[in-house]
């Protein structure tokens, strides 16, 4: 479903990501972890599109992400953490109809699609609201509802319950965990562990812009004959004290 291959990022001289080989299947769910600065939003970006690979290519759903660029946007849903690029002065439903508009999804599939996720996630009684006036949370979830409006098979988050309170972070996870019921294939990249191992099939730990670790989780904690993960976390990237 994802495939990359000896993928290297350098800004200008600075070396981000290096030969970095990832395969995804359809349907799994893969956690990113890495400290600030690892590179998982710029891998992210990049299977995303919106940046090329300095060296190595990647292929989602069959489709090469520097030539055909439009392919891959369409089987994909994106949501970047921090700026939501909502427009504070639309309502609700006007920002995800503009999205909608956007991918060109037939109106009946789109109205359909539209009161699906409203409901989902309870935005019934503020879809004629300004999302200038939402909270956080609430913004996040007209972000999420936009970003998958035309039902993709793969979801790309970057760091998606960051920044939530509580009640918010829970309802994210929980969006997770029926995306994956429903077969989507997901790659999250986050920080909280604890969202890790209970969300994802395998992970990735990413360090200084390398792949430390690729795999399941339960094999690692029996090896290590460790419960937690940051204490895998920091002795993986040879930090452990
Ligand atoms: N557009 C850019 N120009 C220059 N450096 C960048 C750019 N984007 C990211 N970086 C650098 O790449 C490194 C990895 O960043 P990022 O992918 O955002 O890491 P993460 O998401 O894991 O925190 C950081 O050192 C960051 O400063
Ligand atoms: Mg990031």
């Amino acid at each position: 479903m994802i495939v990359i291959e000896n993928v290297s990022k350098s800004f200008k001289t600075k070396k981000v990501l290096e030969q970095v080989s990832l395969t995804v299947r359809r349907g799994e769910v893969i956690g990113l972890l890495g400290e600030n600065g690892a590179g998982k939003t710029t891998l992210l970006r990049m299977l995303s599109t919106v940046l090329a690979p300095t060296e190595g290519t990647i292929t989602v759903a069959g489709f090469d992400t520097v030539r055909q660029q439009l392919e891959v946007r369409r089987r994909i849903g994106i949501l970047f953490g921090g700026e939501t690029g909502l427009y504070n002065r639309l309502t609700a439903r006007e920002n995800i109809y503009y999205f909608g508009q956007l991918y060109e999804i037939p109106r009946a599939r789109l109205d359909e699609n539209v009161s699906r996720l409203v409901h989902y996630f309870g935005l019934d009684a503020f879809l004629d609201k300004r999302v200038g006036e939402f909270s956080k949370g609430m913004r996040q979830k007209v972000a999420i509802a936009r970003s998958i409006i035309h039902d993709p098979d793969i979801i790309l988050l970057d760091e998606p319950t960051s920044g939530l309170d509580v009640t918010s972070a829970f309802g994210m996870r929980n969006l997770i965990g029926d995306m994956k019921t429903r077969g989507k294939t997901i790659v999250f990249s986050s920080h909280i562990m604890e969202e890790v191992k209970k969300l994802c099939d395998r992970v990735v730990m990413i360090h200084h812009g390398k792949v430390k670790f690729d795999g399941p989780l339960e094999p690692l904690f029996a090896e290590r004959e460790m419960e937690d993960l940051e204490h895998i976390f920091m002795n993986m990237i040879g930090e452990d004290k």
